[in-house]
């Protein structure tokens, strides 16, 4: 699709550049595991093809679902268009995303050594640690990212903004402390719409499209945008450990993905709404949202389109606070996840980061807020009414609440 088009055009309109030949109108699904060969010779051409990475040829087959599904693939090409990139490959979920980076960069290259940047979403800094994909990690804050960097690196994690508390890290910079090691950024939270890593020197640009890119809470999946050539290394990967998306999730993605810019602008004027609210709360010690401090790097300003519509708040009454409003809410929902059409509410350190080593985890007093598109006032008054609800201050359950997760992960 023509370059010049404004991104909501490419949002509506890619992935689709076969559908007037097919006859059709509305995205097929292709629902078959495996699809007829012309011949052996040209089956066989077909397979090796795509075991290697590559595209079924013209005149040869698919052959097998686990090597290539053309509902899928018109979700890639979406997506691949969105993010200024020549190439992406989806997976069933950000996490197998996730491991397929991994494994493509290390274990095939022998690099077995991984930089990760955090704050990570905990089931990356776990993954990243646990030493299962046979990889070593250091850990860093964005400006260690040049002292961490060793002869075996092969990969650098990158996540912004961070989850949870929506720090933003100058991708530009990590791109020039990692020198030649490729750097993914995690862009679940910033989605294409507010953000593009490639344009910022990134290799990779890898979702949870669990979140926004579904955008409803009904698809568990993961999608990386990339070069051409690493997109084969992630195919490889791929057909390989069968961490394959099923065409409905495909098909329903892609489907989400027209609505995307629309239902990013108006969740994010949502979230500036709450924010403007909550930084009044004497219940509110903190609340953390991009730019909120000013921009004063400017990363905002260079790197993004919007704020997102993601928020942290540290609650002034400590872990019972937090434990407190996350059981009254009734319009938010208390529930893991973020990025649908709904709010939710959830508490980083026991749940989505619980597997993060204690010292790295965030803080009890934190919870996250993913503001959906309900009425804003509406999202106001459920908070202002939770947070009548809390009781008598009890800082003393923030320090039981980190000793009984501390070690409370083992792999
Ligand atoms: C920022 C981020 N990256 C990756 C993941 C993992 O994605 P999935 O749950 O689709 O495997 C999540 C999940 O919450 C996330 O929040």
């Amino acid at each position: 699709m023509s370059a010049a088009l404004h991104p909501d055009t490419v949002a509506v309109h890619s992935g689709r550049a076969d559908l007037t030949e097919l006859g059709v109108h509305a995205l097929p699904i292709d629902l078959s595991t495996t699809n007829p060969l012309p011949d052996i010779e040209r089956g066989g051409e077909s397979y090796e093809a795509m075991a290697t990475g590559g595209r079924p040829p013209a005149d040869g087959s698919m052959v097998y679902a686990r090597l290539w599904n053309p509902t899928v693939a018109r979700f890639e090409d979406a997506l691949a268009e969105m993010e200024h990139a020549e190439a992406a490959v989806a997976f069933s979920s950000g996490m197998a995303a996730m491991t397929a980076v991994i494994l493509a960069q290390t274990a095939s290259t022998g690099l077995r050594h991984v930089v990760g940047v955090r704050p990570l979403y905990g089931g990356t800094d776990h993954l990243l640690g646990s030493g299962l994909l046979g990889v070593e990690t250091t850990y860093c804050h964005p400006s260690g990212v040049r002292s961490a960097m060793r002869p075996d690196t092969g990969l650098v994690v990158v996540e912004t903004p961070a989850n949870p508390t929506l720090e933003l890290v100058d991708i530009a910079e990590i791109v020039a402390a990692a020198g030649s090691v490729p750097v993914v950024v995690d862009n679940t939270f910033a989605t294409p719409v507010l953000q593009n890593p490639l344009d910022h020197g990134a290799a990779m640009s890898l979702h949870s499209a669990t979140k926004y890119l579904g955008g409803h809470g009904d698809v568990i999946a993961g999608v990386v945008a990339c070069s051409e050539e690493t997109a084969e290394a992630l195919r490889r990967v791929r057909a390989v450990t069968g961490g394959l998306l099923h065409p409905l999730g495909a098909y329903l993605l892609h489907r989400g993905l027209t609505t995307l810019p629309v239902r990013m602008r108006q969740q994010q004027e949502n979230a500036r709404q709450v924010v403007q609210w909550l930084i009044d709360q004497p219940e509110v010690d903190e609340v953390f949202f991009p730019g909120l401090d000013g921009d004063p790097r400017g990363i905002l300003e260079r790197q993004m389109r919007g704020t997102g519509a993601m928020i942290a708040m540290r609650m002034g009454g400590g872990y019972a606070a937090a434990s407190a409003v996350a059981s009254s809410v009734s319009l938010f929902t208390h529930a893991v996840s973020l990025g649908g059409v709904d709010s939710l509410i959830q508490h980083p350190a026991a749940l989505t980061h619980r597997p993060v080593p204690a010292d790295a985890r965030p803080d009890a007093d934190v919870l996250r807020l993913s503001i959906g598109l309900e009425n804003a006032g509406d999202l106001i008054s459920d908070l202002a009414q939770a947070f009548a609800s809390l009781g008598a201050r009890n800082s003393s359950s923030a320090v039981a609440v980190d000793a009984e997760l501390a070690g409370s992960w083992s792999i």
